[in-house]
């Protein structure tokens, strides 16, 4: 995708992150009120303060964005590109919502044009909301799989997916076996898994919808391949803890579902963990396993409020997931500002920095994709956004009064949404234009 042409500079403000701030604390924080990166080939060549980088060779051609701000592409940890059509469906919890919305959404992805089309608008919207790198689920569909990385590759987008394993529990037009999920995934991974800067995830939906047989096909696609990730639900909602509970007698818990197939390890994620005893804790922390928290679909759902204290005293990895269509939105911001409000409920204040820790560089240390993205370091991809800091009047207004950069952040992530996205860049190349122009 890059070419030789790609030697470009964007002047503007540049906020990022070098470490996990909770272990370092505000040295993590590297922030320059006139920065400049430097971008050749696709990766970043350098960073820094303009009047230490200035002048530039002269066959680098340098972009000014005052007052605008240049942060690391987002990464969403978990979202279902099907779901985009049916999100913001009223009424129901968890195993109502699926049966009633999700699951005919998903029975359409038969038909690879409407695949396509989907993938595409999702694409859009992800980059669109400054999301660069997403782990996304598809449908139990092969086809559904292949429009979405066509779409990504395309795009020449780091993004994860996969085909999700279901045989039970579903409408029959969405359920496989265990031996066609094993080679459907088996043919999906040989063409797609590291095809440029795309990954793949073996995923079977969540516990209730795969038999204990197809659980282990999944456990044996992992050993087969080593460098998949693991990507399903776990202990989202009391009522599906309790489906578990009945579904597997013998498992002393929701998280012994997945360790019995071999699925819990440093590439697993596990989306929600809102209702996980300290022992899973402790194993998921023991397994270098990641949890995705996804505060919007909690809320929507009704499904908890997620004990983020108790996930960090364990040591379990943390990324941020929107969840669509479960979630609300596809902005980060939205997410992170959620997010804050369901720590507040609980008594604990999630700092700025560490909550934008969550949605780039942890999000980057969880996939194991840190030496590529994450942060704007030098020698990473040229995955970033420039935020227009007067996107709206009132933000403009309330950043008059700005109190440095970790007041600027909160307040991005308090305010901010679609709207403060001017451009998006994946491997150094333009992939979103505000107004398609400018
Ligand atoms: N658990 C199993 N499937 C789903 C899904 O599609 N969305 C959410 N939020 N939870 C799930
Ligand atoms: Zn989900």
């Amino acid at each position: 995708m890059s070419s030789i042409y790609d030697n470009r500079a964007y002047r503007a403000r540049i906020l990022h992150l070098l470490d996990d701030p909770a272990r370092v604390g505000d040295s993590a924080l590297q922030y320059f009120e006139d920065g400049i990166l430097w971008i050749q080939d696709g990766k970043i060549k350098a960073v820094g303060p303009a009047d230490q980088l200035l002048p530039l060779p002269f066959n680098v051609s340098v972009r000014e964005y005052p007052n605008h701000l240049i942060i690391p592409g987002f990464i969403d940890a978990h979202v279902h590109y099907p779901q985009t059509g049916m999100i913001g469906a009223h009424g129901n919890q968890l195993l109502d919502w699926l049966t009633q919305y999700t699951f005919p959404a998903e029975a359409e992805f038969g038909d690879v044009e409407h695949a396509r089309g989907v993938a595409e608008f999702f694409l859009q919207e992800l980059l669109r909301n400054g999301t660069t790198t997403a782990l996304v689920f598809c449908t139990v569909h092969p086809q559904s799989v292949t429009a979405l990385f066509s779409a990504a590759k395309d795009k020449n987008l780091c993004l994860i997916a996969g085909k999700v394993l279901m045989d039970r529990n579903a409408p029959p037009e969405l359920l496989d076996t265990p031996e066609c999920a094993y080679e459907q995934s088996k043919k999906l991974i040989e063409r797609w898994h590291n095809v440029d800067r795309l990954r793949y995830a073996v995923t079977p939906r969540f516990a209730p919808s795969s038999s204990p047989e197809q659980l282990q096909v999944a456990g044996k696609l992992l050993q087969e391949y080593p460098d998949l990730y693991l990507h399903t639900h776990l202990a989202e909602n009391t009522d599906e803890v309790k489906w578990v509970q009945q579904l597997f007698p013998q498992a002393q818990d929701y998280l012994q579902v997945y360790e019995d197939a071999g699925l819990v390890g440093r590439r697993s994620v596990f989306a929600h963990g809102v209702h996980l005893c300290d022992s899973e804790c402790q194993r998921l922390a023991a397994a270098g396993a990641t949890v995705a928290h996804c505060p919007t679909s909690n809320l929507f759902l009704g499904s908890g409020l997620f004990d983020l204290q108790k996930m960090q005293q364990h040591g379990v990895h943390v990324a941020l997931g929107t969840d669509v269509g479960a979630g609300t939105s596809f902005s980060l911001f939205r997410t992170l500002d959620e997010a804050y409000k369901i720590q507040q409920l609980q008594g604990v204040n999630l700092a700025p920095l560490q909550a934008f820790y969550f949605a780039t560089l942890g999000a980057a240390r969880a996939l194991s994709l840190d030496h590529c993205i994450g942060n704007l370091q030098a020698g990473k991809d040229g995955d970033f956004v420039i935020l227009d800091l007067d996107a709206t009047p009132l933000l403009a207004y309330r950043l008059q009064h700005c109190r440095g950069p970790e007041d600027l952040l909160f307040v991005l992530n308090t305010l901010g949404d679609d709207r403060l996205v001017q451009a998006t860049y994946a491997a150094g190349q333009c992939v979103h234009r505000r107004g398609g122009h400018g």
